[in-house]
């Protein structure tokens, strides 16, 4: 398996994973091992299909070598990008033998089936009618045996329509797990020991699942219902869109101890004229505010974003528009990017289009804003007295390593048994990606 893109890829190819084991599939590390090879692919990076190819390319001679000593491989290709290219892979890759789109994940057994019986290439980029979360097995993840903290997917697709984006065209319209089967996925994996949930979705917080009670459960109810799950001491949820930031949501950060003080929430822009040609459908002050509301709920909720620069459009003013957001706001962590053209999506086809050393100029000064920000961030809570989940060993012998409220990588001395657990650390030092810390003694009841 090898797996490229976002986290909701690592999620899918655990389930890839899951899918193939009853057929006697287990994970190797090495491609040339490998009975079968599967390149989940991501399509939001910048020539992506291209790096498909070549790495198809590279997959074919371990493909012919593996053959030359009578071990035949099945290779699949997997993902957004097999998705959206579809017959062209098997036109360009005729030497591939599974095409499959993320909606169709549960049917990749029969599609090993059908692709030894029939010798040639199967394709399978549906988007079907039947709901890919009610045909995946019923299994504790066993990636997650052994693990702290785990991903569960929720929700799929988007129906946002950004004008630079490929994921409603790849993904397709929003789809939400119903509650009781992320609840069971839930309780598996407290009980196989994960203390931190992850909760993923292209547009988590527009969750919509069906409850055991018959309603539409939004994703403020369904963190509620997660956090009194036994074992589960956090939740966290990736990624939101600002438009469906809604009051039960933000209200939940002030009552559930277990939702973490950490958020990613996508701005993309800080221009009005430029968020309006994303359809974003919302402004840089209601972002402005809805921050400010989230910081009254959960005073300590660091914020997360991604951003894109030299949309097209995009004017020096409308950049320095951005800047005067991320000012305003303070992010502790972010992600940023050139635009680049998607075929098939709104923006490609806009007159407008901002010269790559524009775009370069820009992206660089708006990480150099971002570091400083996530600098300043990091030193702020230096001195702090904060609690820790610890997930496992250090580099350093007798170090072990866990996770902030916030997200931060944090290295205390202390013992094995500390995996799992929660404790107080004091946060001494800080590094360019990690914090320094050691444990604090627990008062003992009396
Ligand atoms: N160009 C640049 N960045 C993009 N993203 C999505 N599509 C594009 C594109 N065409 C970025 C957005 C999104 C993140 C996952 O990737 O910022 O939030
Ligand atoms: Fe893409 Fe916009 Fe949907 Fe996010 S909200 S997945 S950027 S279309």
């Amino acid at each position: 398996m090898i797996t490229w893109g976002c986290q909701m890829n690592v999620y899918d190819s655990a389930r890839m994973t899951d899918v193939l084991r009853p057929l006697g599939y287990a994970p190797v590390e090495s491609a040339s091992d490998a009975d079968m090879i599967i390149l989940n692919t991501c399509h939001i990076r910048d020539r992506a299909a291209e790096k498909v190819f070549s790495e198809l390319g590279r997959l074919r001679l371990i493909k012919e070598e593996r053959k030359a000593d009578g071990r035949p491989t099945v290779l699949a290709v997997a993902g957004c990008v097999a998705q959206a290219e579809g017959e062209q892979i098997l036109k360009r890759a005729p030497y591939v033998d599974i095409v499959l789109g993320p909606q169709t994940y549960h049917r990749l057994p029969e599609m090993v089936a059908r692709a030894a019986r029939a010798g040639g290439s199967v394709i399978d980029t549906d988007f079907p009618a039947e709901q890919k979360f009610d045909f995946l097995p019923e299994v504790a993840a066993p990636q997650t045996q052994g693990n702290v903290t785990a991903f569960l997917t929720v929700q799929e697709g988007c129906d946002k329509f950004c004008s630079f984006c490929v994921v409603p065209y790849t993904r397709g319209a929003e789809a939400s797990r119903a509650v009781a089967s992320v609840l069971a996925e839930a309780r598996r994996m407290a009980e196989s020991g994960v203390r931190e949930i992850t909760l993923l979705g292209q547009n988590v917080n527009a969750y919509h699942g069906e409850g055991p009670d018959g309603r539409i459960w939004g994703l403020a109810r369904l963190a509620e219902a997660l956090s009194s799950i036994p074992g589960l001491a956090r939740i966290r949820y990736t990624t939101s869109h600002p438009r469906d930031m809604g009051d039960d949501l933000i209200a939940a950060h002030r009552d559930l101890p277990a939702l973490m003080p950490f958020l990613h929430l996508p701005v993309q822009s800080g221009s009005d004229t430029i968020l309006k040609a994303m359809n974003r459908g919302h402004t840089a002050d209601e972002y402005r505010s809805l921050v400010e509301k989230l910081r009254t709920a959960r005073p300590d909720i660091a914020l997360s974003s991604d951003f894109i620069v030299g949309h097209p459009g995009e004017t020096d003013e409308d950049f320095e528009a951005t800047m005067a957001l991320i000012r305003d706001v303070g992010f502790a962590q972010a992600y940023s990017f050139k635009y680049s053209i998607r075929p098939g999506t709104p923006a490609a086809g806009a007159p407008r289009q901002i010269a790559e050393a524009v775009k370069d100029d820009r992206l660089q000064a708006l990480q150099a804003l971002l570091r400083e920000q996530q600098d300043a961030f990091n030193a702020s809570v230096v001195g702090l007295t904060a609690p820790v989940l610890f997930t496992g060993r250090g580099r350093k012998p007798g170090q072990m390593v866990g996770r902030s409220p916030w997200l931060q990588p944090v290295h205390v001395d202390g013992p094995d048994t500390l995996i799992g657990v929660e404790r107080p650390v004091r946060l001494d030092a800080r590094f360019s990606n990690s914090l320094a810390g050691t444990l604090v003694k627990e008062c003992a009841p009396t």
